[in-house]
């Protein structure tokens, strides 16, 4: 089966359909305006900040970690180079994953990668799902040539990695030239979007060939609710070594998927705007598992990467607070944010006595009542 997979994803003579599977309808012209119109919709409110979380924050917040007022090194001795998914990184940030598919996506993508490129960070792609259903987006999503270096991040639903062969899937990614592949979780959302899938099984099994057909790492991403350690155990189990936890009390999935709502289904997400793991809870649940941890999820600023380096992350990931420093400066605008983002990540390392974000992980620390409850109740 595995070798049909692979075998059919390079015939060139075979039809988009059946190199793709059932949900490439690049013929759909009603669906593919749907998706292009989302995609706007999604850049629109999430820039907005009308859709972070409401009530429940982040938790990390309640990460205090313990002052050295006697640090025997020079700032200019912190080392903030980190290695994930193999590749070095100047410092422990990735731009996370947030678009792809119409011609603002483009340039956004570009501007962001190229950042990621100069800083020395990594940089994710939103969903590819439009690349399948409209391969002339696919120079939306391509920015090796001003990011050759960058750890470039591709990105797929689950569900519609379901639908796909392993070979598809790859082709995907090598389209892109990523070196690893976010697979998605996003049952809330999609429970409140119009039209959204109701159909999540099979899940693991989509994991687990992937992981051993793709032949570049898999990180299991969530997109707002966050990863319970139930889920980082069978990750675990799959063999797969990387999650990025995109836990609760940023950007809220399903707060956006409800303002795109009506009737019931609107109600519904008002109801479960704020559902889900925060995000120093999640990172500090799969903390021992042995997984790499990119923790994203409401991460407004270099001391909240640090807290979640603190909990076992292995580096912080930011989206929206990047594409508003896009709205606002262009290139340039993100460049100065992430920079002041990376200060702060060297300045907490340093005035907790650290040399490197991975000695962050040792400092003693307070945490606050909420987030200790989460630990040891959430296990
Ligand atoms: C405009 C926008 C689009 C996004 N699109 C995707 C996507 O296509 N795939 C994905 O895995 N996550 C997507 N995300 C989720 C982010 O990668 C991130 O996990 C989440 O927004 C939490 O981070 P934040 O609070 O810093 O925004 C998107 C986020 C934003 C803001």
């Amino acid at each position: 089966m595995a070798h049909e997979l692979l075998v059919q994803g390079s015939r060139p003579d075979l039809s988009r359909a059946e190199r793709f599977g059932p949900m490439s309808r690049s013929s759909d012209p009603v669906q593919e305006n749907i998706i292009s119109q989302r995609k706007a919709d999604h850049l629109a409110l999430c820039a907005s900040g009308e859709v972070e979380f409401r009530r429940k924050g982040t938790l990390l917040d309640e990460v205090h970690l313990v002052h050295d007022a006697l640090p025997d090194r020079h700032l200019d001795e912190v080392d903030l180079t980190t290695t994930l998914l193999g590749k070095r990184l100047a410092a422990p940030i990735v731009v996370s994953g947030m678009t792809g598919g119409t011609d603002e996506a483009q340039q956004i993508n570009r501007d962001l990668a190229r950042a990621a490129e100069a800083l020395g960070l990594g940089f994710g792609l939103g969903s590819q799902r439009a690349m399948v259903l409209r391969p002339e987006t696919t120079r939306t999503y391509q920015v090796r040539d001003v990011a050759p270096t960058t750890l470039v991040l591709a990105n797929l639903g689950l569900v519609q990695a379901r639908q796909m062969s392993t070979a598809a899937v790859g082709e995907l990614c090598q389209t892109v030239g990523a070196d690893a592949l976010c697979v998605h979780l996003n049952p809330a959302m999609e429970l409140i979007q119009p039209g959204g899938d109701r159909d999540f099984r099979g899940g693991r099994d989509v994991l687990r060939r992937l992981r051993s057909e793709l032949g570049i790492p898999l990180v299991v991403k969530e997109t707002g609710c966050g990863l319970s350690r139930s889920v980082g155990l069978a990750v675990r189990s799959l063999g797969i070594t990387a999650v990025d936890v995109s836990g609760a009390g940023g950007t809220s999935w399903v707060g956006v998927e409800t303002r795109r709502a009506s009737g019931q289904q609107r109600q519904l997400g008002e109801e479960l705007w704020d559902w889900g793991i925060p995000t120093a809870a999640s990172v500090g649940l799969l903390a021992d598992l042995g997984l790499e941890i990119i923790a994203t999820g409401g991460l407004r600023s270099g001391i909240d990467v640090a807290h979640a380096l603190a909990l076992g992350a292995t580096a912080g990931g930011l989206a929206a607070p990047v594409l508003r420093a896009h709205r606002e400066g262009g290139y340039e605008g993100v460049v100065a944010f992430l920079r002041h983002v990376i200060e702060g990540v060297r300045a907490v390392t340093f005035l907790t006595g650290c040399r490197t974000p991975a000695e962050l992980r040792h400092v003693p620390r307070v945490l606050g009542p909420t987030l200790r409850a989460w630990l040891t109740e959430a296990r």
